[in-house]
Formats: structure tokens, C-alpha cells, sequence
């Protein structure tokens, strides 16, 4: 039996080709690391204390602040609507770090961040950056319970938006969608490996 024009038509419609979507490429492409790098934030282990969050921040801080600089040099982000300056979360760190007696000054920093000279690159570092809010939500709530620490004493960091985390990540998708294409797909999700992948070695390297 011959296809006609009229019966691709309609096949094309039954079975649209599904759309390119950035997002579930990161998601998919970084879940394996994604694993591995909860293994590198102890929180819920039996034990956790408030020593180890320190040394927990400490990192943090140490990784996010020489990012958050890369970042912000590059003019392709300064856009109102990413708000990149009210994403920055180096502050939220530093108050931490503050609050448990800590000096910013004083904390050493990662010297082998992810390469991102190109806004392309930017995105899918900014994924890594801005998707750590969602898991924060849960770290937050353990924080509280156990070791009595919140926005504005100790936890900023991982408080980062308060309520607004959804909308955040929402607002970040919609900016990073809308200016990604499959043709860039390939350095987006590998430059979110390599920002997990340094953020894992950092955290796991002797000091
Ligand atoms: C104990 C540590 C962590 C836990 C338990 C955790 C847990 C989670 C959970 C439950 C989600 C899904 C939330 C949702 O869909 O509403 C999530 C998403 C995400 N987390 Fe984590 N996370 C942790 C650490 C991190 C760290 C350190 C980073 C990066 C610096 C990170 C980056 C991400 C990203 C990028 C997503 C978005 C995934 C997506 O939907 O595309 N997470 N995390």
C-alpha cells in the first residue's frame, strides 16, 4: 500500500517529533554525578555536627565565590530577566561563614573551576548552581532539626529564595530555553558535568 502526502500528514500529527528540551537533557545527562555528589554532602549521615558543616560551608563558599566571579564577567548574562546579581549566592555563604565564626578572607579556594567563557557554557554551570536550591530545600529542613540553624543563622545558603525556589527555577528555565538550541546541547551538558565533576573533587580533596 502506497503513503500518501495525506497520510504522513496525519502520521506527523498522530506522532509529533518530541521537542528539544535542554532540561531534560541536563537532567538526564548529569543524574549519575548527581548521585555521587550526595555522597559528598554528609548531611544526612548518622553523626553530622556542627564541625562538619562548617567544613561543609567552608567548601562551599570556596567553590561558589571564584564561580560566581567567573560568571559575573561574562556580559552575556547581565540580563534583568536571568537577575544573575540576586542569584549570586557567595553572600548568602559569607553570612554563614560569619555567623559560625568564620573569616571569608581566610577560606581557601578551588583553583580547577569549570571553563566558561561562553554563555553557553555559562548555562549549563548556572544549571548546576541553580538546581542546587531544589536539594537545598531538603538539606534546610534537616539543618533546622538538627543542628538549630536557619535563614539569617547559619543556613542562608541553603535557604537560598526561601519560598520562592519553584519560581526561581522556573524563571531559570524559561531564560535558559529560550536562548539554547540542540546545536548547543553538547557543551550546556558538558560544561554541568564538569562543574559537578570539580565541585565533586573539591569537595573530596585533602586540604
Ligand atoms: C545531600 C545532597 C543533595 C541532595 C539530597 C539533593 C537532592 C536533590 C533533589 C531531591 C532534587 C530534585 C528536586 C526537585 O525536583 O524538586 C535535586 C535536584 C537537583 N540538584 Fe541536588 N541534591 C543534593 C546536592 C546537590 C548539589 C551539591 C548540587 C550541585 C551543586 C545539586 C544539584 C542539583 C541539580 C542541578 C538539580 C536539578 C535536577 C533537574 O531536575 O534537572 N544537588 N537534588
Amino acid at each position: 500500500m502506497s503513503i500518501t502526502h495525506g497520510d504522513s500528514v496525519i502520521a506527523a500529527r498522530e506522532n509529533p517529533k518530541p521537542q528539544f528540551d535542554i532540561f531534560q537533557q541536563l537532567k538526564a545527562g548529569t543524574a549519575d554525578i548527581h548521585r555521587q555528589i550526595e555522597e559528598r554532602v554528609p548531611v544526612f549521615r548518622p553523626g553530622f555536627n556542627l564541625a562538619d558543616y562548617c567544613q561543609l560551608v567552608k567548601r562551599f563558599y570556596g567553590f561558589w565565590w571564584p564561580l560566581e566571579v567567573k560568571l559575573s564577567s561574562l556580559s552575556d548574562l547581565q540580563h534583568p530577566e536571568l537577575d544573575l546579581e540576586g542569584r549570586l549566592k557567595s553572600p548568602f555563604l559569607e553570612d554563614d561563614l560569619r555567623f559560625l565564626g568564620l573569616d571569608p578572607t581566610l577560606v581557601r579556594q578551588c583553583a580547577r573551576l569549570p571553563g566558561v567563557d561562553s554563555v553557553q557554557q555559562a548555562f549549563g554551570c548556572l544549571y548546576v548552581l541553580e538546581g542546587s536550591t531544589l536539594g537545598a530545600q531538603f538539606i534546610s529542613h534537616k539543618l533546622e532539626t538538627d543542628l538549630c540553624l536557619r535563614a539569617g543563622s547559619g543556613a542562608s545558603f541553603f535557604n537560598a529564595y526561601g519560598e520562592s525556589v519553584g519560581q526561581r527555577w522556573q524563571d531559570f528555565k524559561i531564560f535558559v530555553t529560550a536562548r539554547v538550541g540542540s546545536y548547543d546541547s553538547e557543551t550546556v551538558v558538558a560544561t554541568a558535568r564538569q562543574t559537578f565533576q570539580s565541585l565533586h573533587e573539591w569537595l573530596g580533596a585533602r586540604l
